[in-house]
C-alpha cells in the first residue's frame, strides 16, 4: 500500500468529548444481571450480590455511566416490582425475553452498583405499558429528599439520600415491532412529551433522551425523529439512537466499513434535530444519545425467539455473542466514528456490559474474562477523554456493500469509498495526544505517516496493536487473551511526525507526550 498520510492542527476540532460518551448499558436480559454483575453466593460476591471480579474489570472499562434496566425490558417493567424488601418482591413473566423476572436486583441494588462501578446512572422510564404517571413517581422516588409518600418510602427501603439521577430515556426503541405496545411517531412524540413535562415539573433540572427510531434500516427512520421532535422539542435534551452492526453476510470488508455507516447516521439526525429546530426559530441544539451501539448478529435470531423459549426460565443465557478480533476492529472503527462527532454525541452506551452482547462474559459460578471488544473500548474509555482534533486523511480506500437486514426488509447500503485508514485524534487535558487507527485492508500493511502541527516537540509515550493472524480467535475461559493488546513496534518520531507501519487488519493506539 502507498504511504498514508495524516494532517493534524492544534486548532482544527471537532469539540470536547463529554464524560457520557463512554457509557454502557445493563439490562435485564439473559445473564447481564444475574450470573453476571449480580450473583449472590458466588465466590467473589460482596455483602450485596455483586461480582467484585465483574467490578474490577468494569472500573477497567470506566464506563462514565450505565443505562439501565432497558432495552425492551424496560417497556413492560413495573418499577415498584424491584424496590422493597427482597422477600416481597414478586416474579413477573417478561415479555420481551421469554424469561422469568424476580425482581431480586432492582433500582436501588443499581444504584448501589453504579456507586462502586464509579459510573453515573441512567435510568429509562416504561413508556410501552406505562406512561407518564409511573415516570414522574419513580423520579420522585430517586431525587425527592423527602417528605412525601414517594420519597419516604425510598427512605423507608434503606436509602436515605435521594439516588440523584439526572439523566433519563423517555422510553425504549418505540417504533420497534418487537417493543411492548409499539407506537406510531405522532402517538410516542405525546407520550413522551407529557412524560417529559410531569418530569421536569417534578425536577427541572434532570436532562431527557427522546427515543429516536430503532435503527437506521427502519422503515420509520427519519420520519419517526422528525415527528417525534416536532412534539417534544421544547421537553427534551437528547434524542436516542441505535446501531448494532452485523457481518450476516460474512463480507469482512462490508463488516469493517460498516461504521461508516454510523457516520451518516449521525450527521442525518443532527441536521432533522436542527431543521426541527430551525422551524421553530429555537436556537436549541438536540444532542444525541447513541444510547445503544455494538457488534450483534449471531445471537439476534435470540431476539425474536426468546419469546417462544419454553419453561420462561430465570436468566437464560441468551444474547451470549461470542466476539472474534474481526469484531473487534468493527467495533473499534465504531468506537472512531464516536470520538470523530464529540461535538453532538454527548452521550453513548455500549450494549452491554455483561454477558449479553458484552465485552465482559462470566461464567455462573466461575471466573470473568474480557471479549475481544473490551479491549478497544478500555483504551478509548481511558485516553479518548479531551479535545478531538479534526484530521485531514489521505488513504487508498476501497469499495463496499454492507448488508443490514430488519424484519421485512433486506437491505443493502453502498460504500463507495471506504478509507483504508480510520482514524480519531484526542489531546487530552494535560496536552498528551492519542491516536486511535484501524488499518481495514486486510491483506496489506499501512505505512502510515502522521504530521502533527503547532504542538511544542512531541514524542512517542506509547504504541500498541491489536491484532491476530486468525480474524475468528476469540477469547475464551480457557484462552482469556489470545486477542489482547500487544506492543506496536518501529514507531518513530522526527520533527513533529510520526511514522508507522500498521499491520493488515489491525487495531493501533499510539500516545503521544510533549518533551
Ligand atoms: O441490547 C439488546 C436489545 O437491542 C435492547 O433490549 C433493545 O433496545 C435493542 O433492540
Amino acid at each position: 500500500m502507498r504511504k498514508v498520510t495524516v494532517t493534524l492542527r492544534h486548532d482544527a476540532v471537532i469539540g470536547d468529548t463529554d464524560p457520557r460518551l463512554f457509557g454502557a448499558f445493563v439490562e435485564h436480559v439473559g445473564r447481564c444481571i444475574y450470573g453476571g454483575i449480580f450473583e449472590p453466593g458466588h465466590p467473589e460476591a460482596d455483602a450485596n450480590g455483586f461480582r467484585r471480579d465483574v467490578l474490577a474489570l468494569v472500573r477497567e472499562l470506566r464506563p462514565a455511566m450505565v443505562r439501565y434496566p432497558g432495552g425492551n425490558f424496560v417497556s413492560g417493567y413495573n418499577w415498584e416490582d424491584g424496590v422493597g424488601p427482597r422477600e416481597d418482591r414478586p416474579r413477573r413473566l417478561d415479555l420481551a425475553w421469554g424469561a422469568t423476572e424476580t425482581n431480586q436486583f432492582g433500582t436501588n441494588e443499581f444504584i448501589d452498583w453504579c456507586a462502586l462501578a464509579g459510573a453515573e446512572p441512567m435510568l429509562a422510564v416504561n413508556l410501552g405499558t406505562r406512561g407518564g404517571d409511573a415516570a414522574r413517581n419513580l423520579l420522585e422516588y430517586c431525587n425527592h429528599p423527602q417528605g412525601t409518600a414517594w420519597s419516604d418510602l425510598r427512605r423507608r427501603h434503606g436509602w436515605a439520600q435521594p439516588h440523584g439521577v439526572k439523566l433519563w430515556c423517555l422510553g425504549n426503541e418505540m417504533d420497534a415491532p418487537w417493543q411492548m405496545e409499539t407506537k406510531g411517531a405522532h402517538e410516542y412524540g405525546r407520550v413522551a412529551a407529557e412524560a417529559a413535562k410531569l418530569m421536569k415539573w417534578t425536577q427541572p433540572d434532570i436532562e431527557l433522551a427522546a427515543c429516536g427510531s430503532s435503527g437506521r434500516n427502519m422503515p420509520t427512520f427519519g420520519g419517526w425523529e422528525e415527528t417525534v421532535l416536532q412534539h417534544t422539542f421544547e421537553h427534551v435534551d437528547y434524542i436516542s439512537l441505535h446501531t448494532y452492526l452485523n457481518n450476516y453476510a460474512q463480507d469482512t470488508e462490508a463488516f469493517l466499513a460498516s461504521s461508516d455507516l454510523m457516520d451518516g447516521f449521525i450527521d442525518e439526525v443532527v441536521a432533522i434535530a436542527d431543521s426541527v429546530g430551525a422551524s421553530k426559530q429555537s436556537g436549541k441544539r438536540i444532542m444525541l444519545s447513541f444510547d445503544e451501539w455494538n457488534v450483534w448478529y449471531r445471537t439476534r435470531g435470540n431476539a425474536e425467539g426468546a419469546r417462544a423459549k419454553p419453561g420462561w426460565p430465570v436468566a437464560p443465557p441468551i444474547l451470549e455473542e461470542i466476539y472474534t478480533m474481526r469484531d473487534a476492529l468493527a467495533f473499534g472503527g465504531a468506537c472512531i466514528s464516536l470520538l470523530n462527532h464529540a461535538d453532538r454525541v454527548k452521550v453513548a452506551c455500549l450494549a452491554q456490559l455483561v454477558n449479553a452482547i458484552a465485552p465482559i462474559m462470566t461464567e455462573t459460578g466461575g471466573p470473568a474474562w474480557r471479549q475481544t471488544i473490551f479491549h478497544p473500548f478500555a483504551q478509548m474509555s481511558r485516553f479518548g477523554r479531551g479535545r478531538v482534533l479534526r484530521a485531514e486523511i489521505d488513504s487508498p480506500g476501497y469499495q463496499a456493500c454492507y448488508y443490514d437486514p430488519v424484519p421485512g426488509a433486506e437491505l443493502r447500503f453502498a460504500l463507495p469509498a471506504v478509507p483504508y485508514l480510520k482514524l480519531a485524534a484526542v489531546e487530552d487535558p494535560v496536552g498528551a495526544l492519542t491516536l486511535f487507527a484501524l488499518n481495514r485492508h486486510l491483506q496489506e500493511p499501512m505505512p502510515l505517516e502522521v504530521s502533527v502541527q503547532g504542538y511544542g516537540s512531541l514524542s512517542i509515550a506509547q504504541a500498541q496493536q491489536l491484532q491476530h493472524h486468525d480474524l475468528d480467535a476469540a477469547n475464551t475461559r480457557d484462552e482469556p487473551d489470545k486477542v489482547a493488546p500487544a506492543p506496536l513496534e518501529g514507531v518513530t518520531m522526527d520533527a513533529n511526525r510520526v511514522h508507522a507501519t500498521l499491520l493488515p487488519a489491525s487495531w493501533n493506539l499510539i500516545r503521544l507526550s510533549s518533551g
